[in-house]
């Protein structure tokens, strides 16, 4: 059974192990993101174990952007799904083969798609538009691309609006309901189109929603193939990218779905998805990276006053962008450690707002928490921190992003996975 969250009394240790490895860290490293490559490795193999053996995992970049991880995925046999140009790059730079790399964006020049064409990736069209770019493209080159049609099956938002795309109106995919025959008519009209893709959203949507969306398009493609076999039309939809989204912990106690159960509930609602019929696409990046992921930033200071503590520590809005400015849908959980890495325990009786280190108000990453009594010096541990983090830097004050650490559970191995930026870097950035 996989393992939900990684526990405070493991992530202790480790930032123990972690401070007293020769040359690791360096008293400028305020903070660290730490990433369990053993988690990581875990939730692939768990992704592979439960959807059939030919089923293509693109890992979205999106979650997790860095070169290492991208070259880890990449050993461990998954694809890559990109949502730019520049994560098609990197994609491509960790060593993924072009036919195990699926390029998903609303946004889309006319370039991009030429490029992507050649290079053969897998892709999936966004609108009616993208797709007679593309009829346009395929008449001056050939391409080894799969190419599939995003539909937006309007199941509705989840929980989360801002990572919710399958309400009625949404910037992303085909709204279905009012373009049944016209999606019909795109399958009939180019034979190149051989994939379908729906996605509807990431964190918030609860797994009957995601099984309904997927279901509503399943349906959609098995039309589509009865109308083109009537048809004696020489193509048919064997490509079902299902996209990703299932939702991970943030929260100790709270045991969500797994891979497993779900893989499990998808294939009673949606038989004919396993049926050997289509090659299934997967496209999670939050399940494999979130939990596998966590940070330790030192405490500053601590602002004592009657009733209430203010703690300044070296990670805020720059790294948790979702939590500080939409902190009602989003969630880390916080703990405490002294300077050596040990978990402290007991509880402060004044309550403790902890704020990042950026010249706004909204830099806050919890407001009026319980934690030990908390000392200039110690170690917030934010958990969960391995997906949609680094990914969303913010360059806001221009503060250097932090260093990043591999390891792997068992043992004393840690690889840096990217050091600390420095200032060279940042007037690179700026100049
Ligand atoms: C098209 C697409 N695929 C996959 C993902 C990954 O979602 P998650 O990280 O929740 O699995 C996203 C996230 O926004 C997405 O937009």
């Amino acid at each position: 059974m996989i393992q939900s969250r990684l526990s405070q009394a493991e992530i202790s240790r480790k930032l123990a192990q972690a401070l007293s490895h020769p040359g690791l860290l360096h008293p400028d490293d305020s903070a660290v993101l730490l990433y369990d490559l053993t988690t990581i490795k875990a939730r692939v193999e768990e992704l592979k174990r439960v959807f059939p053996a030919d089923t293509l995992h693109a890992v979205a970049v999106k979650a997790n952007p860095l070169l290492k991880i991208l070259s880890f995925a990449n050993n461990l046999h998954t694809g890559a799904e990109a949502a730019s140009l520049p994560e098609l790059f990197l994609a491509g730079k960790a060593g993924f083969n072009p036919d195990n790399i699926v390029y998903d964006s609303p946004c889309k020049t006319r370039e991009e798609l030429e490029y992507a064409l050649k290079t053969g990736v897998c892709l999936n069209a966004d609108s009616f538009e993208e797709l007679g770019r593309i009829a346009e493209i395929l008449k001056t080159i050939k391409s080894g691309s799969v190419i599939g049609l995003r539909i937006n099956p309007q199941v509705g938002p989840g929980r989360i609006k801002t990572t919710s795309v399958a309400d009625g109106i949404s910037k992303f995919g085909i709204p279905l309901a009012q373009n049944r025959d016209k999606i019909l008519q795109c399958y009939l009209q180019y034979p190149w189109l051989q994939g379908i893709h729906v996605h509807i959203g990431s964190q918030g949507c609860p797994v009957p929603l995601l099984i309904e969306g997927i279901r509503k398009v399943l349906d959609l493609s098995l039309e589509v193939n009865a109308m083109l076999q009537q048809k004696s039309a020489p193509n048919r939809i064997w490509n079902f990218d299902i996209g990703g989204g299932l939702p991970v912990s943030y929260y100790p106690g709270i045991e969500p779905v797994n891979m497993q159960q779900f893989a499990q509930m998808l294939q009673s609602s949606c038989k004919e998805l396993f049926s050997g019929q289509y090659r299934i696409i997967t496209e999670y990046g939050r399940y494999i990276y979130a939990n596998a992921g966590w940070v330790a930033s030192k405490v500053e200071y601590v602002k004592r006053e009657p009733g209430y503590n203010i703690i300044i520590t070296h990670v805020g809005a720059d790294l948790f962008l979702r939590k500080c400015y939409n902190p009602s849908d989003w969630h880390h959980h916080i703990t405490v450690t002294d300077k050596h890495g040990h978990l402290k325990t007991g509880i402060d009786p004044t309550t403790y707002t902890v704020a990042g280190p950026l010249c706004f108000a909204g830099d806050v990453l919890a407001s009026d928490i319980e934690l030990p009594v908390v000392e200039e010096g110690d170690f917030l541990i934010l958990h969960d921190a391995g997906a949609y983090t680094l990914s969303m830097w913010s360059r806001y004050n221009s503060r250097q992003m932090p260093l990043v650490i591999g390891y792997y559970e068992m043992g004393n191995n840690f690889e840096v996975l990217r050091r600390r930026e420095t200032l060279n870097d940042l007037l690179e950035f700026w100049g």
